[in-house]
C-alpha cells in the first residue's frame, strides 16, 4: 500500500491508518478480519515506518475468553474485547453499537469490514446540506475508509486538522440493495479508548441557566448527553470533556467531543467489561427512524475529536483554534465585532421610532457602533400571542417603515440591526390563518404549544421558499448589517405532510441550513447572530452561519460567570454575545455594580441591552 506523506501516514499493508496533527496522533489498524481496530489517540507518535512502530500500543487479546469467537478459525478474536473505530449488532460485540439497522429481511445483524482507502488534500465537504468544517490549502487532510457488508456500504471520513490537534469524522452509509433498509442508529464517531480513570464533563442548564459545569467519574455503565428537544438544546449543551481525574487547568490529559450539528445530538460514555471507555456521538437515535430506500444514502453531521496533555486550558485552546478557524466563516469571521444596543430588555414589545431614536443617540454617546431593533417591529405584535409569520412593518409603530428608522439610525453614525423569528408562527396570525397545514402539528389533535408559537415545517420546500422570499424582502428594504436570528419554542406533536415523523426532526435541520444559506449567502456583508431563547441552540452547527451566538436571556452578571464560563471550554469569546443590562437583574432581581456587569460582558462578544437614558451621569 504506498504511504503518502504528511498529515495521513498509511503505515505497514494491514494497513494502519495514522492522523498526525502538530502535537497529537489518532491511529487505528484493519485487523486480520477487516476490523477497524483503534490503536491510539493521544501524544504525537512521530513518524511511523511499520506495523512494528505501533505494536506496542496495540491492546493485548488473551487466547482465551468468555465470549463468543467471531470464527472458529481464530478462537481468541473476539469483537466484544476489541477496541473499534465501528460497531455493529450481532457478531459478539455487546457494547453499544454505532450502526443499528433493520434489513429488508427483517435482520439486525452487521459485519462491516474493510473494502479500500482514498487520501484526500483538505477537507471534504459534506454532499447532503449539513455544513461541515472548512480549511485553508496545507491546513488539514482527510481520509476516507470504505466498509462493506452485503449491500450495505459505509464509507468513514477522517480530516486532521493539524494545528487545532483535531480530528473530525462523519459516517455515509448507503443502501445497495435493491429493498430499503430501516436505521435506527448511525454515529457520526466511535472510539474506545483505554480506561486511565476519567471524568465526563458536561454543560447543561436550563432556559436563562445555560452551560452550567458538570463533573462525574465514568464508573461502569453508560451515561448519555443528549437532545431531544429538536434543538441542540439549552439543557445539555453537545459539546463534553472526558478528562483524567486528576487532571487541571495547565496540565493532565483532556479528550474533547462535539458534534457540528443543531438537532437532536447523542453522545454516549461506556466503562466496559474490559476496561475500555467507548464514546459516541452523532444524532440522537431516540426518535429516530430513517429509511433509506434502494440506491440511497445517508450521511451523518461531522464529530469533532480533540485532544491535550495540556489540561482543560490546552483541550480549550485547541477547540478555540478549531472554531475560530475551521468553523467560523464568511467576512465576519475575523473581524472586530460592534458593540451594539439591543431594544429587548430596556423596552421590549413597546416600540415606537421617537424613543428608538432617542435611544440610539444616546447609545451613540456612550460608544455604541450598532443599534438592534428587537421583537416587536412587524405584524400584530403587541406581546408574545400574535404576529410572528407575517413579517410586514407595523406602521403604527414605524410610520417611516424600517428603511425610515434604519436611515435615521444610520444618520447617527450607528449600523442599524434587526431581530427575526422566522422559523415560528402564531396562531393569531394572518400567516396561520392562510395555511395552517404550515406548522408542525398532528392532524385532527389539539396542538402543544410554547410560548404561544408553533414551528413551520421547515421540511417542506414551499414553506422554506416562502421564507426565503419574505426574509429578503425585509432584509433588502432597508440598510441591515446585522441580523438576530431567534427561535424560541421546541417540537412537539411531530408530524409533516413531507416526511415520516421519524425523519422530521433531521429533515428540519436540514432545512434550516438550507434557508440560512439562502438568505445569508447572498448578503455576506450581514453580521449573523444566532439565538433560541438565549442559548437553547449554542451549537458548532449554527456557528458555521452565525459568527457569534446569544448566550442567555439571563443576563444577571453573577450567573452569566457559570454561563460563559461552561462555554469558554468549548467555545471561543468571539463567538458568545453578551450584554450590559439594567440593575437589579430582570430575571434574578440581583443587584449589581455596572463595572461587574460591564466586565463579564466585555469577556465575550461585548453589548448593552438597557435604556441608556436611565444611566446616571457618573454611570
Ligand atoms: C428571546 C431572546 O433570547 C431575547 O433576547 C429576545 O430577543 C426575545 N426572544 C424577544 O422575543
Amino acid at each position: 500500500m504506498p504511504s503518502k506523506p504528511g498529515l495521513i501516514e498509511v503505515v505497514g499493508t494491514e494497513p494502519a491508518f495514522h492522523l498526525r496533527a502538530d502535537g497529537v496522533s489518532y491511529l487505528f489498524r484493519v485487523t486480520r478480519h477487516g476490523h477497524l481496530e483503534h490503536v491510539h489517540f493521544g501524544p504525537a507518535l512521530g513518524h511511523l515506518e511499520a506495523a512494528a512502530d505501533y505494536e506496542p500500543l496495540v491492546v493485548k487479546q488473551a487466547s482465551g475468553h468468555s465470549g463468543v469467537t467471531y470464527t472458529e478459525s481464530d478462537p481468541g478474536y473476539c469483537l466484544d474485547y476489541v477496541p473499534q473505530e465501528v460497531s455493529g449488532l450481532g457478531k459478539g460485540d455487546y457494547r453499544l453499537p454505532s450502526v443499528e439497522v433493520r434489513l429488508p429481511d427483517g435482520g439486525t445483524t452487521t459485519d462491516l469490514r474493510y473494502v479500500g482507502h482514498t487520501l484526500h488534500e483538505g477537507v471534504v465537504p459534506c454532499q447532503d446540506g449539513l455544513p461541515t468544517a472548512i480549511a485553508e490549502p496545507g491546513q488539514a487532510a482527510t481520509l476516507e475508509v470504505r466498509l462493506a457488508d452485503g449491500d450495505l456500504e459505509l464509507t468513514l471520513f477522517y480530516t486532521v486538522f493539524a494545528a487545532a490537534n483535531t480530528v473530525t469524522r462523519r459516517t455515509v452509509l448507503t443502501n445497495n440493495g435493491a429493498g430499503p433498509v430501516a436505521i435506527r442508529r448511525l454515529m457520526s464517531q466511535q472510539v474506545d479508548l483505554p480506561d486511565r480513570g476519567f471524568d465526563l464533563v458536561t454543560f447543561d442548564g436550563a432556559w436563562a441557566a445555560e452551560t452550567h459545569r458538570h463533573v462525574r467519574a465514568v464508573g461502569r455503565g453508560i451515561y448519555i448527553n443528549s437532545s431531544a428537544t429538536g434543538f441542540s438544546s439549552n439543557r445539555h449543551n453537545p459539546g463534553v470533556l472526558l478528562a483524567r481525574r486528576g487532571a487541571g487547568e495547565d496540565h493532565g490529559e483532556v479528550y474533547g467531543f462535539n458534534l457540528v450539528y443543531s438537532g437532536n445530538h447523542y453522545t454516549a460514555v461506556e466503562l466496559s467489561h474490559r476496561e475500555q471507555v467507548r464514546v459516541q456521538s452523532g444524532i440522537n437515535p431516540v426518535g429516530f427512524d430513517w429509511t433509506l430506500g434502494s440506491g440511497e444514502r445517508f450521511e451523518t453531521p461531522e464529530a469533532v475529536l480533540s485532544y491535550s496533555s495540556d489540561g482543560f486550558n490546552g483541550l480549550s485552546a485547541n477547540l478555540h483554534a478549531f472554531v475560530g478557524d475551521h468553523i467560523v466563516r464568511g467576512e465576519w469571521a475575523d473581524r472586530p465585532r460592534p458593540v451594539l444596543l439591543n431594544s429587548w430588555e430596556a423596552v421590549s414589545f413597546d416600540i415606537n421610532e421617537r424613543n428608538l431614536i432617542a435611544m440610539a443617540r444616546q447609545g451613540k454617546r456612550l460608544g455604541v457602533e450598532l443599534f438592534v431593533l428587537d421583537d416587536g417591529w412587524f405584524g400584530d405584535r403587541n406581546d408574545d400571542r400574535a404576529g410572528l409569520g407575517d413579517w410586514d412593518v407595523n406602521p403604527k409603530k414605524l410610520p417611516d417603515g424600517l428603511g425610515g428608522l434604519a436611515s435615521k439610525v444610520r444618520d447617527l453614525g450607528l449600523d442599524f440591526g434587526l431581530w427575526v423569528e422566522p422559523e415560528m408562527v402564531n396562531p393569531d396570525s394572518k400567516l396561520y390563518r392562510e395555511h395552517p397545514d404550515w406548522a408542525i402539528q398532528l392532524p385532527g389533535r389539539e396542538p402543544s404549544l410554547g410560548r404561544h408559537q408553533l414551528v413551520l415545517d421547515l421540511t417542506r420546500p414551499e414553506i422554506r421558499d416562502h421564507i426565503v422570499a419574505e426574509l429578503s424582502t425585509v432584509l433588502d428594504s432597508a440598510p441591515i448589517s446585522y441580523v438576530k436570528w431567534d427561535s424560541n419554542r421546541t417540537f412537539s406533536d411531530l408530524y409533516s405532510t413531507a416526511c415520516p415523523a421519524g425523519e422530521l426532526p433531521h429533515r428540519y435541520v436540514l432545512g434550516l441550513y438550507d434557508v440560512l444559506r439562502r438568505v445569508f449567502g447572498p448578503r455576506p456583508q450581514i453580521l449573523l447572530e444566532s439565538c433560541a431563547s438565549g442559548g437553547n441552540r449554542f451549537d458548532l452547527g449554527m456557528l458555521c452561519f452565525s459568527p457569534q451566538v446569544w448566550a442567555s436571556d439571563c443576563t444577571d452578571p453573577i450567573e452569566r460567570l457559570a454561563i460563559q464560563l461552561g462555554l469558554s471550554y468549548l467555545y471561543p469569546p468571539s463567538t458568545i454575545g453578551a450584554h450590559v443590562t439594567a440593575s437589579p437583574s430582570e430575571q434574578t432581581l440581583r443587584a449589581t455594580p455596572l463595572s461587574t456587569r460591564f466586565n463579564v460582558a466585555a469577556i465575550g462578544v461585548l453589548g448593552y441591552e438597557l435604556d441608556p437614558r436611565s444611566l446616571t451621569p457618573s454611570e
